[in-house]
């Protein structure tokens, strides 16, 4: 007869063996970010003096556990700083518009940027939880949405966005997310 301990173990061992298998594989805590690897890292982002600058002056990149994938969620939350701080002025900037163009654009871009902020959100949880791959495409799909927001000011009639600085500044750090994700996913 087979005693419950021994039920237990048949329940038990294939999950620590997955569990064991699964950290290995993906994740696992592994060497601390120094310098070099931030280096190394930015080489393939196309500003590699301001992707290790901005990761280097942010406390969290060498915090807790300080290996390579944390960096993924450190690179969102940069992210995050920036279209967050940009969405922020959108409500005071439409309040200033009244020509009908400018109007439906800012407000389109509200729109983009509240699905770029959601997305972003999620990305974020997706990182922290160990989904690399979910969380680079949802990133990837946050650039793009973002990327409707300013595209819409270069379709006739042309006008000036009154908030490209922080859509330049969003794809910069977008950039660094992609060349941080590159290289977790090495
Ligand atoms: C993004 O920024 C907002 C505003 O600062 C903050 O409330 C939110 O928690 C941040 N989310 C992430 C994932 O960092
Ligand atoms: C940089 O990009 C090249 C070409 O896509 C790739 O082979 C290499 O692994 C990347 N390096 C890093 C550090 O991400």
């Amino acid at each position: 007869m087979t005693s419950p301990i021994n039920c237990l173990s048949i329940l038990v061992i294939p999950l620590l063996v997955t569990s064991i298998f699964y950290q290995a594989s993906v994740g696992q805590p592994g060497i601390k970010i120094d310098d070099s690897s931030l280096t190394y890292l930015c080489k393939n982002s196309t500003d590699p003096t301001y992707c290790f600058k901005t990761l280097k002056a942010d406390p969290d990149t060498f915090a807790g556990i300080g290996d390579k994938f944390h960096l993924g969620i450190v690179s969102i939350a940069i992210v995050n700083r920036t279209v967050s701080a940009t969405a922020a002025q959108i409500p005071r900037i439409l309040e200033k518009l009244s020509d009908r163009v400018d109007k439906i654009r800012m407000m389109d871009c509200k729109d983009d940027y509240n699905v770029v902020l959601d997305t972003v959100g999620l990305a974020y949880v997706s990182s922290d939880s160990r989904d690399y791959y979910g969380a680079m495409f949802m990133m990837q799909d946050a650039a793009s949405r973002l990327g409707e927001c300013k595209n819409s000011y270069t379709a006739p009639p042309v006008r000036a966005s009154p908030i490209a600085d922080g859509i330049a500044e969003a794809f910069k750090k977008f950039n660094i997310v992609d060349a941080v994700f590159g290289y977790m996913l090495l």
